[in-house]
């Protein structure tokens, strides 16, 4: 084989070269967060005459989404298994296809639709081995760069050179652009007073030694200021996020009772600040691994005592949660919600926790209800739910009766929703509660 250094030269092509290597028709997988290749994305926005068809998969964008805009879809067409800011709206007009997927199985389900034709990664400029670094979004790539017929790369040294199975080597990658372009950041949103209850009953649910699942927003970073005082935690998450960063510098988390991946911090994708950033770059005891590791409830579950927190839209008295949808229109995805209830349940000593504030829009709708919303779908069935929190408590479910269940949801409910619950609660179970 050549030295990667004169692959590197003859694969190094200018962006609008590398771009018309795209074809009508084509599938096109695109690397999200911060390994977004903007420079890519922007010239097959401004080259879209020369496309029509293009599937365009996409996860986690941080940008603008141009290939979002009204009439770009006849060109390239969005199709995503997680809905954000930038997509919602197009896919809610027609303009862009929503996919159903555990996000373990996303890899698996790209090559069920029939696999990819062109990937478009970023990548950090080579080490003295020729291997790049693919950056914070790795989920599908280390599985899927094989598969690609053509994969496309964006050299940007701004992008930090996170650890793990997160590596490609020069010749895998068939055209190289260089293109240096700031990291977008996804600045966590002050924490509000009901997030910190919610985190700080959440944390009360945590114990030393054990290896946590967190999501994004204001709960995981609320929970995370509550944690201050355990010992020995472990982290086995989705998406890597600011509020652990404090923890692994402080030593709570250090992964040592960990039964897999031990003494090291695991995720999937990475998605903060510079702080984050500047943490994971080089970093030998963060490892970002393919999705279909990090997800799967058979991986999460060979850790002991896993620990899940997410977030849901709203959830009925039996305990199913809707996670995806808000008045009936696609909100969000699946994502790693299923992945990580299930793994942490199948865990010996795990925990699957469900917590959200216990109204939204502001105060005038209960996000504990008796029946979910008509359109809305169950993301987390009611069997895979342990414990529910809101700002007003813990309602454990795992182990419980219909009725159980019922009673110990209504006593977390805002106090305004509780009096409607209750009739609810009478109604179905034939019984008055006080
Ligand atoms: N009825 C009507 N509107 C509701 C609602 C309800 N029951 N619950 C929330 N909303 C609205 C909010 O008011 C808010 O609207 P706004 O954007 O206009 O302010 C919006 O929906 C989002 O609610 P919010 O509470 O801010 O959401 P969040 O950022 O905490 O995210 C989920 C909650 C459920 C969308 C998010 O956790 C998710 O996508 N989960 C699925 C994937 C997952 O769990 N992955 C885990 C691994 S990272």
């Amino acid at each position: 084989m050549k030295d990667w250094k004169s692959i590197y030269q003859e694969r190094l092509v200018s962006v609008a070269e590398a771009v018309a290597h795209i074809k009508s028709g084509d599938r096109v997988s695109v690397a999200h967060v911060g390994s977004e290749p903007f420079a890519l994305l922007e010239e097959m926005v401004r080259q879209k005459e020369r496309y029509r068809g293009v599937s365009l998969y996409f996860l986690l964008s941080l940008g603008d989404a141009g290939y979002m805009v009204p009439g770009m879809e006849e060109h390239i067409r969005f199709h995503g298994i997680f809905l954000g800011g930038s997509t919602r709206k197009g896919v809610a007009e027609g303009r862009g296809e929503y996919l159903p997927c555990y996000f373990h199985q996303y890899p698996e389900m790209l090559r069920a639709r029939g696999g990819l034709d062109v990937l478009l990664i970023s990548v950090t400029p080579p080490d003295k081995h020729g291997y790049c670094s693919m950056g914070m979004g790795i989920d599908h790539l280390p599985e899927l760069k094989d598969d690609a017929k053509i994969v496309i790369a964006q050299v940007n040294p701004s992008l930090p050179r996170v650890m793990g199975n997160s590596f490609i080597h020069v010749s895998e990658i068939d055209y190289l652009v260089e293109a240096d372009r700031p990291i977008p950041e996804l600045s966590p949103a002050k924490i509000t007073e009901v997030e910190r209850k919610i985190g700080q009953y959440c944390a009360s649910l945590v114990k030393d030694g054990d290896t946590l699942q967190l999501g994004i927003g204001g709960i995981p970073d609320a929970v995370v200021t509550f944690l201050t005082e355990k010992e020995d935690l472990g982290l086995h998450t989705e998406m890597a996020a600011d509020g652990v960063v404090d923890l692994i510098k402080a030593g709570n988390i250090n992964n040592k009772r960990k039964k897999i991946n031990k003494g090291k911090s695991i995720a999937t994708f990475a998605a903060g600040t510079r702080k984050l950033y500047d943490f994971l770059d080089d970093n030998p005891a963060f490892e970002l691994h393919p999705v279909q590791y990090v997800n799967h409830p058979n991986i999460i579950s060979q850790n002991d005592n896993v620990v899940s927190i997410n977030s849901c839209i709203q959830v009925d008295l039996m305990g199913q949660a809707n996670a995806e949808v808000v008045k009936g229109m696609q909100f969000s995805g699946v994502g790693g919600q299923v992945d990580f209830i299930r793994g942490a349940n199948m865990s010996k000593g795990g925990r699957a926790i469900m917590a959200l504030p216990s109204t939204a829009a502001k105060g005038t709708i209960s996000k504990i209800v008796p029946f979910l919303d008509h359109g809305a779908v169950v993301t987390t069935g009611r069997a895979e739910i342990n414990y529910v929190v809101t700002e007003y408590g813990i309602a454990q479910l795992w182990g419980k009766t219909l009725r159980e269940r019922a009673k110990e949801l209504i006593a977390i409910a805002h106090p305004d929703f509780r009096e409607e619950l209750k009739e609810e609660y009478a109604r179905r179970f034939h019984e008055k509660l006080r």
